[in-house]
C-alpha cells in the first residue's frame, strides 16, 4: 500500500468523479461529482484524491473555517473510499495523512471538526480511534466530533 493525497486537476477529476460508495452508504456522504462542483465555487474548500500508487481509490475534502475572534478550525467535509476498495486500510491511511497535513498547515487553528450520521458505525469507530472526541453537538442530524490541536506557530 502506497497511499497519497493528490490535488484534483483536469487530468484526474473524471476518475475521482467516478468513485462511488455502495447504495446503502449513499446517505453517509455526498457524491464526488457534487463535491467537486462545490469545490469549484467555494474556494475555501480543498478537494483531494486518495491514491494507492497510481490507482484512485477515494476522495477527501476539507475547509479552512475562520470564526473571526473565535479563531480558526479545520473542517473535514468529505471522506469516502470507493465501495470496491473498502476494508483494506485506505480510509485510515488517508485520514492519517490528512491529519498530518492539517497539523503542519495549522497556524491559529484550534481543532479539526468532522461529522457523520449517527448510524455510520465505521466512521464513528475510525474517527474515535484517531483521537476525535464527541462534542455532544448534533448539526443537520449529524454527530459532530472534534480533534483538538495544541500546536501554535
Ligand atoms: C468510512 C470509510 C471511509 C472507511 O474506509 P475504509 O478504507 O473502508 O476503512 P479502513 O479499512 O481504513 O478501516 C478503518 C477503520 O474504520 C472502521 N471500520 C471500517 N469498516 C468498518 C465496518 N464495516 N464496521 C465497523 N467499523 C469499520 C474500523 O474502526 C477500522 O479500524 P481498523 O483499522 O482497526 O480495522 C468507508 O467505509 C466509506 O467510504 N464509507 C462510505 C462513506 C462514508 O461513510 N464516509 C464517511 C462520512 S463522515
Amino acid at each position: 500500500m502506497n497511499i497519497t493525497l493528490r490535488e484534483i486537476d483536469r487530468d484526474n477529476y473524471r476518475a475521482i468523479g467516478k468513485l462511488k460508495v455502495s447504495p446503502e452508504q449513499e446517505h453517509f456522504v455526498a457524491s464526488n461529482p457534487w463535491s467537486l462542483a462545490q469545490s469549484k465555487y467555494e474556494p475555501d474548500l480543498t478537494p483531494l484524491g486518495v491514491y494507492d500508487g497510481e490507482t484512485p481509490v477515494g476522495f477527501v475534502m476539507y475547509r479552512d473555517e475562520d470564526y473571526g475572534i473565535m479563531g480558526r478550525a479545520w473542517s473535514i467535509w468529505r471522506l469516502m473510499i470507493d465501495h470496491t476498495q473498502q476494508g483494506h486500510g485506505y480510509g485510515r491511511a488517508a485520514m492519517e495523512i490528512l491529519l498530518t497535513r492539517l497539523r503542519a498547515e495549522s497556524t491559529t487553528h484550534t481543532g479539526i471538526f468532522i461529522s457523520f450520521v449517527p448510524e455510520n458505525i465505521a466512521a464513528r469507530n475510525l474517527y474515535s480511534s484517531l483521537g476525535f472526541d464527541d462534542t455532544g453537538l448534533i448539526e443537520d442530524g449529524e454527530v459532530v466530533y472534534r480533534l483538538a490541536l495544541t500546536k501554535t506557530r
